[in-house]
């Protein structure tokens, strides 16, 4: 006979979960399409996609093949997409030179996404490093040992205000240089582009983890050389003060949003900028958060569909209005199951 013993408990939490209704009526976190931004990687030519090695799943399009994508999650409810283009290294110089050009890639691939499905929402990556032969997000100091500040800054204002002519809903500065945001702000306003927004990647980290989206734009190596390290401009990850001022300084120099990136490693730096801020907070799961969850399902060691979603809700938990994710699409189907 087993041993019948019984706590007198007047709490008991579990009372809570025993139906799957119960659990419906008590989730205080719920994902739904809406919350999520899809980057996406378009390619010069007329190229079948061409699948990245380290993000299975995520491919470099065509401009053709990006409008199908772009109309596909706009059915599934995906808001808005975060384009990036991946250029040909022999089109890349050390000044970034193809930046600024008014008909570059990217330009062509938001004129064609905006006329073709006109309701979703384009942003668009303003930094240097598709451009630039190192790789860096910025021009390069005559000593070429850094990143010079206020020139790149110069030329990123410019980009911005290219971008916004070309039709882009919100320009997102992912550069880190000082001053970007307000110099972008003002740039757009003078050239009559009041009603662009700016998406700040404000607390953006030198994470490691940015490595599956070098491979997929091709900004890996410093001049084919040394790898490239950006703890010059991007934040040292061992830093959190140092993350809520730079978002501080984002939202006084005009950000309409602003970002932390990576999310998931960074749930802690979500949550204090959700509480120091009023304006949404975007987050965003970045490249190697996506390939580690696809590596260990390929292998059998993780659930795909369970991990993908446990990890988005948590970024949200955290304090996230809207996450850019390579997941958006899968998510976003599932969610309308
Ligand atoms: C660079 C940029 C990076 C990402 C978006 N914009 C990488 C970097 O800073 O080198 C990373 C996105 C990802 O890893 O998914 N301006």
């Amino acid at each position: 006979m087993a041993d019948s013993f019984q706590l007198n408990l007047v709490q008991r939490p579990r009372r809570l979960r025993r139906t799957a209704s119960l659990r419906d009526m008590v989730r205080e976190t719920i994902l739904r399409p809406a919350d999520f931004i899809a980057p996406l990687f378009v390619v010069e030519g007329r190229e079948a996609p061409d699948e990245i090695k380290s993000m299975p799943g995520v491919f470099r399009l065509s401009i053709t093949d990006l409008v199908k994508e772009c109309r596909a999650l706009q059915k599934l409810g995906v808001p808005a997409v975060a384009l990036f283009p991946k250029l040909d290294p022999k089109l890349k110089d050390e000044e970034g030179t193809l930046a600024l050009d008014e008909d570059a890639l990217v330009l062509r691939a938001v004129r064609a996404v905006k006329k073709a499905v006109p309701e979703l929402t384009i942003l668009t990556d303003v930094a240097l490093d598709p451009y630039t032969s190192h790789g860096h997000d910025g021009v390069l100091t005559p000593a070429q040992d850094d990143v010079e500040n206020d020139r790149t800054v110069g030329i990123l204002a410019k980009m911005a205000v290219l971008q916004a002519k070309a039709g882009v809903d919100l320009v997102a500065p992912s550069d880190m240089m000082d001053g970007r945001v307000g110099a972008i702000r003002q740039a757009l306003d003078a050239a009559g582009y009041t009603g662009t927004g700016i998406m700040a990647y404000s607390a953006k980290f030198a994470s490691a983890y940015y490595g599956p989206f070098r491979d997929a734009v091709g900004s890996s190596q410093a001049a084919g050389t040394r790898l490239l390290s950006k703890a010059t401009y991007q934040l040292d990850p061992a830093n959190r003060r140092e993350a809520i001022s730079e978002v501080l300084l984002d939202e006084a120099e005009g950000a309409d949003i602003v970002m932390v990136k990576p999310a998931g490693m960074y749930l802690d730096i979500i949550r204090d900028v959700r509480e120091v801020t009023r304006k949404p907070v975007a987050a965003y799961q970045i490249s190697g958060e996506y390939a580690q969850i696809q590596a260990a399902a390929r292998l059998g060691w993780l659930d795909l569909a369970r991990c993908r979603h446990e990890s988005l809700l948590a970024i949200k938990r955290a304090g996230a209005d809207m996450i850019l994710t390579y997941f958006a699409k899968d998510m976003a189907a599932e969610l309308r199951k």
